[in-house]
């Protein structure tokens, strides 16, 4: 007998698993179905998506180990603290990110069973639009749902002439089960992945080379935090190369080489071990049948949605990588809580001024609104506060000294309009600026609120102080 929902969720990632628990907890009955290669120990496909499985979570486990053991070979000994020079043991430090990946995947189901949510396993397909809903297939199932709400994510871009086999070359996949510390690591693309996984492979002794197509270092970050950044990275040990055009790409058995254009327009040939390509995401809507039903697509071939995460077709939702918009966990679950409450006739939203960024790097990198160049760009009259984090006690003491707050309010009304942080802690510290400016707050507001002493949120409450020129410590 086909199966009946009230709502099928095609897609166990972070949009879709939080859209299936919200449906469940609103009274809907509701399944969700996923197909991922990457199965549990019952050898079911796992649910949490790209970002439990093969993204946010396995990379930031790597990028902790490997902090670890940079602090230990570079920082022990300038607090008194003797060792003898660490080793890594790569096994142990991707099978401990395995373990967490497997402990938050079965978490997902759990939590599933509570909310009385049903997986199903199988790749979902449109079959026919029906008077009250719509038929699929989940595999070889049938499946009716009066409601679908798609969150099929993404997959990484490959580059024609460059291909993935996840050993030489590899993607996000094989770049978090590299087993051994390559000696000479290449990444194309410059961007999150790059930086982050470069990161991780950097502080455990590779020499790693970042060839960028942009001339530009990180143009989605605020100018200042960029420029800061970029000199960081180079302290670190990061060769990056910005405005380079990719050439031929050859794998053989000792490793990869890779022709490229330099920014002077100077031919080069880049030997490496190991190659990650990371030039960006695209949007997975393969096997959905989704044409063959009219679901429209904008023009990058993501699925266009309204406001609402409404498509074209009735019944039919999608949220996270899959439409418009940054491709983010925390931005697909908003996406997922907001369709479930609005098909409950609530009034959700998801705000996408508010909607933070953050990179794992070291120091880490965080912000939210705009930047000072998107401002200008704007005609936007506005002061600036920047604060760096050597005028910070805490910070001190933690030795973590480098960047800066940088908070901008508008010249007139003081509303705090974007607030960009390179710093320890800064994928903790934005959340402040996120919730001042999702309540409207004014760089008074926050200046008028007592932070706990000795803490890094001092580095936020003066920079509020310097939009209006009266900070006290610096
Ligand atoms: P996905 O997580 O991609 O999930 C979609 C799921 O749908 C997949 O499991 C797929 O198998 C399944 N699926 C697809 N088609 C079908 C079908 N027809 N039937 C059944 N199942 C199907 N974001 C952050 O916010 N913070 C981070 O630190 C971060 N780090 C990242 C690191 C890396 C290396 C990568 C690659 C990404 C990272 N991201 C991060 C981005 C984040 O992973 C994505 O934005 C997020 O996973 C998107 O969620 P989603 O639910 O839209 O899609
Ligand atoms: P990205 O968009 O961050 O960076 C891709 C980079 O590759 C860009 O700088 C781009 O200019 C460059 N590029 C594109 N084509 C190129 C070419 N032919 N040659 C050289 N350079 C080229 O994409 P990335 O790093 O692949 O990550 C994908 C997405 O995953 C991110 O955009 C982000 O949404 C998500 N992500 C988020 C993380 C986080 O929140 N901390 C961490 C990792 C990924």
């Amino acid at each position: 007998m086909t199966k009946q929902f009230d709502v099928l969720v095609i897609g166990g990632g972070p949009g879709g698993y939080v859209a299936a628990i919200r449906a469940a907890q609103l009274g809907f009955s509701v399944a969700c179905c996923e197909s991922n290669p990457y199965a549990d120990p019952k050898g079911e496909p796992r649910l949490g998506g790209t970002c439990l499985n093969v993204g946010c979570i396995p990379s930031k486990a790597l990028l902790h180990t490997s902090h670890l053991f940079a602090e230990a070979a570079h920082s022990f000994a300038a607090q008194g603290i003797t060792v003898s020079a660490p080793k890594i043991d790569v096994p142990t430090m991707v099978g401990r990110k395995d373990t967490i990946v497997n402990q938050l995947t079965s978490g997902i189901k759990g939590l599933f069973k509570k909310n009385k949510v049903t997986q199903l396993n199988g790749h979902g397909s449109f079959v026919a639009k029906l008077d009250a809903g719509w038929q699929l297939k989940v595999g070889e199932e049938l499946v009716e749902a009066k409601q679908v709400i798609i969150a099929t994510g993404s997959k990484a871009r490959h580059l024609p002439g460059v291909p993935v086999d996840n050993k030489f070359v590899c993607d996000n996949v094989g770049a978090l089960n590299i087993d051994a510390v390559p000696k000479k690591l290449a990444i194309i693309g410059a961007g999150v992945i790059g930086l982050e996984m470069g990161s991780v492979w950097r502080r455990l002794g590779s020499e790693v080379t970042l060839l960028e197509a942009l001339p530009e270092f990180l143009s989605v970050a605020d100018v200042d935090v960029a420029k800061e950044a970029v000199k960081i990275f180079n302290k670190q040990g990061l060769n990056i190369q910005l405005g380079v055009s990719i050439g031929e790409v050859k794998v053989s058995k000792k490793g990869v080489s890779i022709a490229y254009v330099d920014k002077a327009g100077v031919a080069q040939k880049l030997d490496a071990d190991r190659l990650i390509v990371s030039v960006g995401r695209i949007p997975n809507i393969e096997g959905l049948n989704a044409e063959a039903v009219g679901l429209k697509l904008d023009e990058r071939g993501r699925i266009d949605v309204d406001a609402h995460c409404r498509s074209n077709l009735p019944g039919v939702w999608a949220v996270g990588d899959v439409v418009s918009g940054p491709m983010l966990a925390h931005k697909a679950m908003e996406e997922g809580v907001m369709v479930a409450e609005v098909m409950a006739g609530q009034s959700g939203h998801c705000n996408f001024d508010t909607l933070p960024g953050v990179l794992y790097t070291s120091p880490e990198i965080a912000w939210v609104g705009k930047t000072e160049q998107q401002l200008k760009a704007d005609g936007v009259a506005y002061k600036v506060g920047k604060i760096p984090f050597m005028a910070n006690g805490r910070a001190l003491g933690m030795g973590e000294t480098t960047g800066f707050v940088k908070m901008l309010a508008d010249a007139t009304t003081d509303r705090i309009l974007g607030v960009h942080i390179i710093g320890a802690n800064a994928s903790e510290l934005i959340s402040e600026a996120v919730v001042a400016m999702e309540f409207g707050a004014a760089s008074e507001d926050l200046a008028r609120i007592c932070h706990a002493h000795p803490t890094l949120t001092e580095v936020m409450h003066e920079a509020a102080l310097a939009c209006d020129k009266r900070a006290l410590h610096f």
